[in-house]
């Protein structure tokens, strides 16, 4: 049985858009053999950012896709790796346009450019977000997320979710994935940023077996930020996080 590789919260933190000469641009028609062996190679060079020894199934991507579709607006997604989510967010009808990808691995983010043409790639660690205004002033209906959050440091996983939600649509959602028994975004980043996470579903078709979780703001911070996505309290510098004593199962 596949493990995943995710390692405690608080873990070390290793450099983003690092070569990995073993991974070749995929086209439509590569077989998943060739994606896994891609995916694996590519964790044995940098297993902390990768986490992970194999794409995750078509029910996972089926799950996180499951509640959004063309009407949606402009979807980010975050760690897309070999495009598992990329290719059911298209399914689902994203448009090219609407859909912005952001990866860490410089070749994981060349695959994907020449997988997906009309879909913009960028090649960034996403704790970055607060920098990027991917589509102007149109907000975002949601954001799907493969990132390891098990392997970040409580401060990084922060800056993610705060850059993603000063993105956001009052109504948008975060979709997260985890191997773990609950949600991966330790409390107190929910608590700080105005957030609750709810689980949309488990699948154990997926090797290993994993949860979805939906993270949007709590009712009383998306009247509050209701206005304008870009000016929301979730752009602010906030003082660091102390790490939360974890289980290491979140
Ligand atoms: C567990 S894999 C998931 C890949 C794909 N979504 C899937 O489910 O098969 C994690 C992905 O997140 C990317 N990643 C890790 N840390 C990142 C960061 N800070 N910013 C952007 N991408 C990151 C990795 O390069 C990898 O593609």
């Amino acid at each position: 049985m596949l493990k995943p590789a995710m390692g405690p919260p608080g873990g070390r933190q290793t450099p983003l858009c690092r070569r990995d000469r073993s991974l070749r641009p995929l086209s439509a028609e590569h077989s998943s053999l060739k994606e896994t062996i891609g995916f694996l190679r590519a964790w044995l060079r940098d297993p902390l950012r990768v986490a992970a020894i194999a794409p995750s199934g078509q029910a996972l991507a089926r799950l996180i896709t499951s509640e959004i579709s063309g009407r949606t607006g402009p979807v980010i997604e975050l760690g897309p790796g070999t495009g598992v989510f990329t290719r059911a967010l298209l399914a689902r009808g994203v448009k090219t346009e609407d859909l912005v990808l952001v990866e860490a691995g410089a070749d994981f983010a060349e695959a994907l450019r020449l997988q997906f043409p009309g879909v913009r790639t960028l090649c960034m660690d996403a704790a970055r977000l607060r920098t990027a205004v991917p589509f102007g002033a149109r907000p975002v209906g949601a954001v799907v997320s493969g990132l390891p959050l098990l392997s970040m440091a409580p401060r990084q996983v922060f800056a993610i979710l705060s850059g993603s939600f000063r993105l956001m649509a009052p109504e948008g959602a975060f979709y997260q994935f985890t191997y773990g028994p609950r949600c991966p975004v330790p409390p107190n980043v929910l608590d700080r940023l105005g957030l609750e996470a709810h689980r949309v579903g488990r699948t154990l078709t997926n090797l290993p077996p994993a949860a979805v979780y939906r993270i949007r703001r709590t009712d009383a911070h998306a009247r509050r930020d209701g206005g304008d996505a870009r000016h929301s309290s979730m752009g602010r510098d906030d003082p660091p996080l102390a790490p939360q004593s974890s289980d290491g199962a979140r």
